[in-house]
């Protein structure tokens, strides 16, 4: 179990143009939510929490039953960590394959394997479309499909970056009440979302971020309640974009 996710001092740059420079905290047991304008840097800094993508400098520390303070080489806690990212590459087969296969590079056994991938594709609504070619998904199916992928992991630590921007009314209501059922007191959850609704039903925990600069961490109440900067206020009554 990971029981905190700290980040120190995480700069990371592209060509001059944008600069990330924060530091955060994430608790197990909680739902986060990372809000901010495009182009902010809340997928830049989900990748580096996530451990797919190094920063420039700074420290991010997780912390289990033991300390990781280089968690980026750490094999086995990187399998322990998902980002279900906005648009999804899928493999050229089975839906049922695709979920399958996270499960194969982490040893899990066929069977057990099987027993999880099924569960996940039901809890997604894509069970009946388990022996269909992935690549012939929906965008929205797309994105169910690798949530399925992420949910079979079981992972201690699972980041979404805008998980149900592409999906209707119906398939976003289903994706919220997954990610609330995945609240666990062993697990991590950060997700983005430009859905202000959605963040005031789903989060315990919101982060605000504007133009590389985290400017709030904070509960939700507080947050959309007396929200501490006025950049914060105008993004909430949606003239910050
Ligand atoms: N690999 C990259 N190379 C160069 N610039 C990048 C790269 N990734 C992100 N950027 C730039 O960094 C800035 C932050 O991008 P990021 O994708 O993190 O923002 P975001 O908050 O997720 O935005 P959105 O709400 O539109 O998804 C942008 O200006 C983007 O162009
Ligand atoms: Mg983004």
């Amino acid at each position: 179990m990971i029981e905190q996710i700290e980040a120190r001092g995480i700069l990371k740059g592209f060509n001059d143009r944008f600069r990330l420079e924060c530091s955060l905290s994430l608790e197990a047991g909680c739902v986060h939510v990372l809000i901010g304008p495009n182009g902010s840097g809340k997928s830049t800094l989900m990748r580096i929490l996530s451990l797919i993508e190094r920063p420039d400098s700074g420290t991010l520390i997780y912390r289990g039953k033991r300390q990781y303070v280089d968690p980026f080489s750490e094999i086995e806690l990187r399998r322990r960590v998902v980002l279900v990212n906005t648009r999804p590459v899928v493999f050229r087969e089975s839906v049922l394959e695709n979920v399958l296969y996270g499960l194969k590079i982490r040893k899990v056994s066929r069977r057990e394997a099987l027993r999880r991938a099924e569960h996940a594709l039901k809890r997604v609504g894509l069970y009946e479309m388990r022996n269909e070619s992935a690549t012939g998904l929906s965008s929205g199916e797309k994105q169910r499909l690798s949530l399925a992928r992420a949910i079979a992991v079981e992972p201690d630590v699972l980041m979404l970056d805008e998980p149900t921007v592409n999906l209707d009314p119906e398939n976003t209501g289903v994706i919220e009440q997954v990610i609330l059922s995945l609240k666990d007191p062993e697990r991590i959850i950060l997700f983005v979302t430009h859905n202000l609704f959605q963040a005031r039903k789903l989060a315990d925990q919101v982060i605000f971020i504007s133009n590389g600069t985290i400017l709030e961490q904070s509960s939700k109440d507080r947050f959309f309640v007396s929200p501490e900067t006025e950049e914060a206020r105008r993004f909430i009554r949606g003239e910050l974009y």
